[in-house]
This record gives structure tokens, C-alpha cells and sequence, in this order.
């Protein structure tokens, strides 16, 4: 194929968009958030793949009722990336990286480049490609950091939540993120709240950080929500009608918007994307 066509063909390749949703304290919201972020942007018609990197107690499995038979690590042992990721009911693909995500690093850089291949073939076919992380930041994750295009920060009105993730996000801040940046101020009390927390959070963070939100929501505080999380059935398919499904669809649509624009740079390809995700060098 002649060098042209070669590079036409590459350019109209789907490459999916990073998204990562990330918190400075647990039991924030987080992966409530990306379930259900996930579900409304399938509603959509994109093609979602949710990636678990946190496997805690209350992971997306139980929140969504869903089983998975394999984790991330199964594939070294053999098993097909196909057969590990799995879709689920509500139609976006999940794959969990099992119980330590530095687990995954540690094998063998053959068996990587393997897991490179798979996954860029998998994950072209994706529009978004969902991080839900752990809390906190570490430094281990610094290849997350660097290639997601939209980082999503979630906070709630503890003090504790507020403190923990605005330390994130300075963080952040001071190692050049250079994602699109959206907050969510989860399980407030009214919308009131909410406005002055998004008010307040956001003059501190222009005044003491590079970062700017382009867009915040606030989600309320429901025990419909709850009841959901009990039931393990997602509040956007329960309850279409409350604002947490209002603040969610809100959410999917920015993300989905077409001035998708952040700083990452042009060059840093899908593919190279992969392989820092996975530690394979540039
Ligand atoms: N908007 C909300 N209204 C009511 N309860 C909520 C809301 N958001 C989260 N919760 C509660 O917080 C718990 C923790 O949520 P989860 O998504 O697992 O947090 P994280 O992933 O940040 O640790 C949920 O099980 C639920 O009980
Ligand atoms: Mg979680």
C-alpha cells in the first residue's frame, strides 16, 4: 500500500477517548459515577469499555450485579483478551484488572507486547474507554495520568473529601495534567449546596493551580440511590426521572460533546496511549 493510503486509513481508524474518574477519598461516589456514565453514553449508542482498577468491596460487579469469569491477570496465563472482557447486560464492556493492579505490570515484556496487540484491536472499536480508579493519587499511576483525555474529580461536602481531593488535584496539577478536567460534587444535600461548593472549589483551584473545570455538577444526595446500589440495579435504569439521572446524563453529554478539546498532545497516538497505559515504554 502506497505510504498516502496507508496513512489515510490509519487516521479514519476509531481510536477511543480516555476517561478517567478518580477521587482524593474513597466512598466518594466514583464508581457509581462510572457505571452509570458508562450505561448513559451506550444509551447514546457509543461503544463503552469500563476498565476496574479499583477492586475494592464495592466494585462495579456488586454495584451492578454482574459476574465476571476472568480478570486482566487470566490473560497471562493464555486466555484471550475477547474472553476476559466481557459485555455486560447493560451494554458496555467491562474488564476488571483484578485484586492488584500492579500485578499486571509485573509480567514479562513479550507477554505485554501480546497484551498491546489484543487490546489495541479491542479498544479501537471502543468510543470511550472508562478508568475507574482507586482513591487517592499514587505515583504508580502516572501513566494513567498522563494519557487520559478527560479526568473527572469527584468530591462530596465532607470536609475530608474536600481537603483530599483538592491535595489530588495539586498534585496533579504540579505534574502537568494536561487533561479536560470535570468535578462532581456527589451526595450533596440541595442544589444550593452544591452551586457554592462548585463556586468555591473551583476559585481555589484557579487560584493555586494551573487547572481549570470546564464544567462541574452536583449530584444529590438520594436514597433512591442507595436502594439501587441494595437492589445492585443502576439508578439510571431505575429511576429515570431523579436528578441524580439528570446530573449523569448532564455528565455523558459533555463528555460526548464535540469540542472535546484538552492539551494532550496531537502525537501522542492511540497506540502510544496503550503503551504507556500498560508500561511498554513510549
Ligand atoms: N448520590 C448519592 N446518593 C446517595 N448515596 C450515594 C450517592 N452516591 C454514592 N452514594 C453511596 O456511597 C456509596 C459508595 O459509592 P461508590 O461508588 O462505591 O464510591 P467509591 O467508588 O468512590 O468508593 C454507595 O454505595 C452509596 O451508598
Ligand atoms: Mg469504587
Amino acid at each position: 500500500m502506497i505510504p498516502d493510503q496507508a496513512a489515510t486509513l490509519r487516521n479514519e481508524l476509531k481510536t477511543a477517548r480516555f476517561i478517567t474518574i478518580a477521587s482524593g477519598k474513597g466512598g466518594v461516589g466514583k464508581s457509581l459515577v462510572t457505571m452509570n456514565v458508562a450505561i448513559s453514553l451506550s444509551k447514546m449508542n457509543k461503544k463503552v469499555l469500563v476498565i476496574d482498577m479499583d477492586v475494592g468491596f464495592a466494585n462495579l460487579e456488586v454495584l451492578g450485579g454482574i459476574h465476571l469469569e476472568h480478570t486482566l491477570k487470566d490473560f497471562f496465563s493464555g486466555i484471550s483478551l475477547n474472553e476476559i472482557v466481557e459485555k455486560t447486560k447493560y451494554g458496555f464492556w467491562l474488564l476488571s484488572s483484578g485484586n492488584d493492579v500492579n500485578d499486571i505490570y509485573a509480567f514479562q515484556m513479550g507477554e505485554k507486547e501480546r497484551l498491546f496487540s489484543e487490546f489495541q484491536r479491542f479498544g479501537s472499536e471502543m468510543d470511550y474507554i472508562l478508568i475507574d480508579m482507586g482513591a487517592g493519587y499514587s505515583s504508580l499511576m502516572d501513566n494513567v495520568y498522563t494519557i487520559t483525555d478527560d479526568f473527572i474529580l469527584v468530591i462530596t461536602p465532607e470536609p475530608t473529601a474536600i481537603m483530599d481531593g483538592y491535595t489530588f488535584l495539586k498534585i496533579l496539577s504540579i505534574k502537568g495534567l494536561k487533561s479536560r478536567l470535570f468535578l462532581i460534587v456527589n451526595m450533596v444535600n440541595d442544589l444550593s449546596e452544591g452551586r457554592l461548593l462548585i463556586k468555591k472549589f473551583g476559585e481555589v483551584t484557579s487560584k493555586f493551580t494551573s487547572l481549570r473545570f470546564e464544567k462541574s455538577y452536583s449530584i444529590l444526595n438520594d436514597p433512591r440511590v442507595k436502594r439501587s446500589v441494595r437492589e445492585q440495579k443502576p439508578f439510571v435504569i431505575s429511576y429515570e426521572k431523579i436528578q441524580p439521572t439528570f446530573g449523569i446524563m448532564g455528565i455523558s453529554s459533555a463528555i460526548a460533546g464535540k469540542d472535546g478539546k484538552n492539551n494532550i498532545p496531537e502525537r501522542m497516538s492511540f497506540a502510544s496511549k496503550i503503551r504507556r497505559f500498560f508500561r511498554l515504554g513510549r
